[in-house]
This record gives C-alpha cells, structure tokens and sequence, in this order.
C-alpha cells in the first residue's frame, strides 16, 4: 500500500435520518471556497458501531454526529476531549491515523452566535430544555462567564442538569418567575413541521432583552417572531449551525473557514425552501 498516495478526503455526517440536514451543503461549499481536495457526504447509520470501524478502514478523516448518536458514540471512540466529555455529547470526530477523538463543537457554535449580540460574562441565561443542546448551553454560558438558568418540561431531567452545573432550575409552567437578560429556547418546539407550537407562551417572552431559537427551520419560529413583537432582538439557529461547521472544519483541516460563504448559503437554501423554490 501507498502511503502517501493523495486522494480526495472524505468527510461525513453520521445519523438517522439525515436527509434533511444542511451540512453536505454548507461543507461542500467551505471546501470548494478554501480549495480543498475534499468530499462531505451523509450517512444513514443503523448500525452505530459498524460505522465507526467504517471510519478508520476507509480512512475517512473526520465526521459530524447528529441525532440519535451524540452520546452512544462516546465510549467508541478513543478519546474524548475534556469539553465533550462535561457536556456528555459529541458532535464531531477528527480520526488521525485510525485514532478517533471525540469533540463538542456545538458549544461553540451557541456561543460564538450570542457573542454576535452580547458579551456573556456576568449576564443571566434561561436556557429552555434538558438535553443534549441544552447541555451545551449551559456549558458554553458557565466557559464564557455567564449565569445559565435551566428551565425544562420534565422536572426530574431539567434538576439533574442544573445540579451537575451548579445552576437554578425552574418548571416550564413557573417560566415567568424566571429572571434574564436573554431567553434560549434549545427545544425542538416550533421545528418544521410544527411551526405552530412554542416552548413556552407568548406573554413570558417579552421582559427578555435577547431572545435565541437553536431552530432554523423555519427561518422564524413562532417563538421568535412573538420575541420580536415584544421588542427582544432576536436570532436563529442558523449561526449556530455555521459556526459549530465551522469549528469542525477547523479541527479536521487547520484551516480557516469561509464562515460568511457558509452563512450565505445556508440562508439562501432555508429562504429557497420557504418559498417553495427548492
Ligand atoms: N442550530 C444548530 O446548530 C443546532 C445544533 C444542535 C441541535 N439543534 C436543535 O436543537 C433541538 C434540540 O435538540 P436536542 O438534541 O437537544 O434534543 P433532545 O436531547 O431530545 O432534548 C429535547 C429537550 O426539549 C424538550 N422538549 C421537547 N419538546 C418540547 C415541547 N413541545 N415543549 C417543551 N419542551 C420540549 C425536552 O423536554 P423533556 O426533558 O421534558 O422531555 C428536552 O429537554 C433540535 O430542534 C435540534 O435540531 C440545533
């Protein structure tokens, strides 16, 4: 065998389902735009395990994790970095020479986004959920200084993440006890083909000055568009999904990405969709 024969990279997306995932999209074109000799494919895994040995004996340097396997892929891999492994989630695997690494880019993903609109440090956060990007949430907000208040449907579940962090935990239903300087719906309430429900009701969204939605299908959620009314600045999840690509693109090449590209065409396939175009 070769070596050092150069051939395309390959890198992917593990998950199930993965159809709808913008990923291939946004890489594709950073590839392209950084003139890279490289691929970004999905994979519809149903057997977890089979995929990682996939990984090494196809060389495929590195991959994204959605949706069911951020956690059930950690104790398959060989490392797991430190920020990962507090979060108990990966999203992304850098694979050297066969070895697998673990990492959370999603974290920074969330947090680059609101550090568009406000430095965290020593502002309140009520982050809505338990979960997976629940746990981001909150652990990017306690990197960056900021206080995270978790507040969740199922009591049991959102005191468990607030005693591991350190943080308040309050009831969805005691919301407006709640008080913030920015409201984060991490949910997946108001996700396509749901547009009509809301994490929480309209009239606990006003007294947020920043209002965040991890959703960007669609490009407005309801949530968002009641935060505007109520004059809060809002954003989508859109930043947040550029800026965690961004990040892997990062740790599986060392080079800068194209993040305004990536940005652009992300917006244009979502507005594309919307109007039916697409
Ligand atoms: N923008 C991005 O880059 C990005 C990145 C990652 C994820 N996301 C999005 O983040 C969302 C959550 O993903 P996840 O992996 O964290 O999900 P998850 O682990 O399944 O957690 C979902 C959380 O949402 C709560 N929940 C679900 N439906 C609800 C409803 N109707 N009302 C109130 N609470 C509800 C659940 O509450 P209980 O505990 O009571 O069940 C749970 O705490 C998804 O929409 C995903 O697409 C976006």
């Amino acid at each position: 065998m070769n070596k050092k024969e150069k051939v395309t990279m390959v890198f992917g997306l593990l998950g199930n389902p993965v159809g709808h995932s913008l990923s291939p999209l946004m890489h594709n074109a950073a590839y392209r735009e950084i003139q890279l000799d490289a691929v970004y494919v999905s994979f519809c895994v149903n057997d977890l395990e089979g995929a990682i040995r996939g990984i090494r004996a196809l060389d495929i340097k590195g991959v994204s994790v959605t949706i069911p396997f951020k956690t059930a892929v950690l104790p398959l891999l060989d490392e797991v970095d430190e920020c990962a492994r507090a979060i108990g989630a990966v999203n992304t695997i850098v694979n050297d020479c066969g070895r697998l690494t673990g990492f959370n880019t999603d974290w920074i993903g969330l947090v680059r986004s609101l550090e568009e609109s406000t430095d965290l440090k020593g502002k309140t956060f009520a982050v809505i959920g338990a979960g997976g990007t629940a746990r981001a949430a909150v652990f990017g907000i306690r990197e960056r200084g900021g206080v995270p208040v978790v507040v969740n449907r199922s009591e049991e579940r959102g005191r468990r993440l607030a005693f591991e962090f350190g943080c308040r935990f309050f009831r969805l239903d005691e919301v407006e006890k709640v008080e913030a300087d920015c409201l984060i719906n991490t949910t997946p309430a108001g996700m396509a083909p749901q547009e009509e429900t809301m994490p929480v009701d309209g009239r606990n969204i006003a007294r947020f000055r920043w209002v965040f939605d991890v959703i960007y299908r669609p490009w407005r959620t309801r949530f968002l568009e009641e935060a505007e009314k109520a004059g809060a600045e809002t954003m989508n999840g859109a930043r947040m999904l550029v800026y965690q690509g961004a990040e892997q693109i990062r740790l599986w090449t060392g080079q800068e990405p194209p993040v305004a590209l990536m940005h652009r065409v992300v917006r244009e396939q979502l507005e594309a969709e919307k109007s039916g175009g697409l």
